[in-house]
């Protein structure tokens, strides 16, 4: 254990007072704000962060998409064994769910997704990935390695906690819905809170980011088929053009953010493809068009999604075409948008300043992507933040999802340090009754 004096301190008490290892004692308050800067050297040093660095180029090598995770998976039952964690498996096809700490309540659960991207790494290492057309562009490789890092730090601090964390770590996050799967297979049994955090190239190292209520959008996915009737393009008169039809739905769908949504509302709808034709001198048969439609409340994405499909149908038939219009298929569900609790981003404050100081906690501006995180905040209250990892050597560091992404692995301890902490610290704060989550907090009706 890395004895830092805030621990020693912690550990002589315990000996002292011949408590039991997980004794009732609530810690003053100078011990409890050290714990995350302690946390944080404990993580930083050369064996901890060596051992996550190797975790996480091994996951980088071997990139696998949502549901396919077994490899990814297995490594993380295989780590779990070393420190001596039990876990549920499988959960969702490949989710793996660890325990720490006394088995009783307050359960306290902290989240990881595991996939890649169908996405060629063009980044060229060592350790690039080693599947064709796969690879971790949004730092899910990091993110395994960061809950593996608080496990490993929670368990060789275990007489910290006050009740138990569990370790959520889940597949397809990408689009999948892999969040919701890992509820359905009871993941979130008797859990009072849950964290998680993403890792961000644009914000400083040591920084963090997040907010209060929506932080994420929630998003959902049309595809319309367009169907007119196919014949010469020179005899026009002989034809119902699809591509015409389509082309007017686009942009009618683009006066239902600039006309029909409060300005105040965020929102966004965007065809993002468009497929017909294949020949200079043929009308086609009919046109595929699909897209995303983002917001911030869930009243807000119905509407949405009731009025694009009026928009498609109707103004295909101003075309004289017929067109079908399909919402959320099984590998894209409908995501509600990603809302922080209230207790819990005041507690995420206090964690977050007393390891960083609070200038470099910052306040950030709701984002219009979201995060599958957001079915786990519909069941209980949870906490999503970003975590900085900007390196400073890079002159223009690419954003998720390219492939050139790149992990700045000096971001490691930060992550697995806070996340350790924030459960930590929620269950001595449950003890004291000091967070106050849920009552208090954001529901998506009130958006
Ligand atoms: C549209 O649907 C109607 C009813 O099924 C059908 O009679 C008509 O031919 C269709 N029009 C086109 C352009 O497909």
């Amino acid at each position: 254990m890395g004895c830092s004096k805030g621990f020693f301190l912690i550990s002589t008490i315990f000996f002292l007072s011949c408590k039991p290892i997980f004794s009732d004692l609530i810690f003053n308050s100078k011990q409890v704000s050290e714990i995350p800067i302690n946390f944080l050297n404990f993580a930083k040093k050369a064996e901890v962060l060596d051992w996550m660095v190797g975790i996480r180029r091994k996951i980088h090598e071997n990139p696998e998409l949502g549901y396919e995770e077994f490899e990814t998976s297995e490594l993380i039952r295989e780590e779990l064994d070393k420190l001596g964690i039990e876990y549920k498996y499988p959960i969702a096809v490949t989710g793996v769910v660890g325990f720490i700490g006394s088995g009783n309540p307050p359960f306290v659960a902290i989240r990881t997704d595991m996939d890649a991207l169908s996405l060629q790494e063009m980044v060229e290492w060592e350790h690039k990935s080693k599947n064709p057309g796969k690879m971790h562009a949004c730092g899910h490789d990091a993110h395994v390695a960061m809950l593996l890092g608080a496990a490993k730090i929670l368990q060789e601090h275990r007489e910290l906690l006050k009740g138990t964390v569990v370790l959520v770590f889940q597949p397809a996050e990408e689009g999948g819905g892999g969040a919701k799967k890992m509820i359905e297979g009871g993941a979130l049994e008797n859990v009072k809170a849950i964290f998680g955090l993403h890792s961000n190239n644009f914000l400083p190292l040591g920084e963090v980011a997040s907010r209060s209520g929506p932080v994420l959008a929630g998003s959902g996915f049309f595809e319309a088929v367009i169907s007119g009737k196919g014949g010469h393009a020179a005899i026009p008169q002989q034809s119902i053009d699809p591509i015409l039809a389509a082309s007017n739905v686009i942009m009618s769908l683009q006066h239902l953010v600039s006309r029909e949504a409060d300005p105040l509302d965020s929102q966004v709808v965007t065809v993002a493809k468009f497929q017909g034709g294949g020949a200079f001198n043929v009308i086609p048969d009919s046109v595929t068009i699909g897209g995303t439609f983002r917001a911030f409340s869930s009243e807000s994405l119905l509407q949405l999604k009731q009025r694009i499909k009026e928009v498609i149908t109707g103004q295909a038939a101003v075309q004289r075409c017929n067109a079908t219009v399909t919402f959320d298929s099984k590998d894209r569900p409908f995501f509600p948008p990603t809302v922080n609790d209230k207790g819990l981003h005041k507690l995420f404050e206090r964690v977050a300043g007393d390891m960083l100081g609070t200038i470099r906690v910052k306040e950030m501006q709701p984002l219009m992507g979201s995060e599958d995180f957001s079915f786990y905040q519909e069941i209980i209250p949870g906490y999503f933040y970003f975590l900085g990892m900007q390196d400073e050597t890079l002159e223009r560091p690419a954003p998720a999802h390219s492939p050139y992404f790149r992990i700045n692995e000096e971001a490691l301890p930060y992550g697995a340090a806070l996340h350790a902490s924030m459960v930590v610290r929620y269950l001595v704060e449950s003890q004291t009754g000091t967070t106050t989550p849920a009552i208090n907090g954001y529901r998506h009706d009130e958006l």
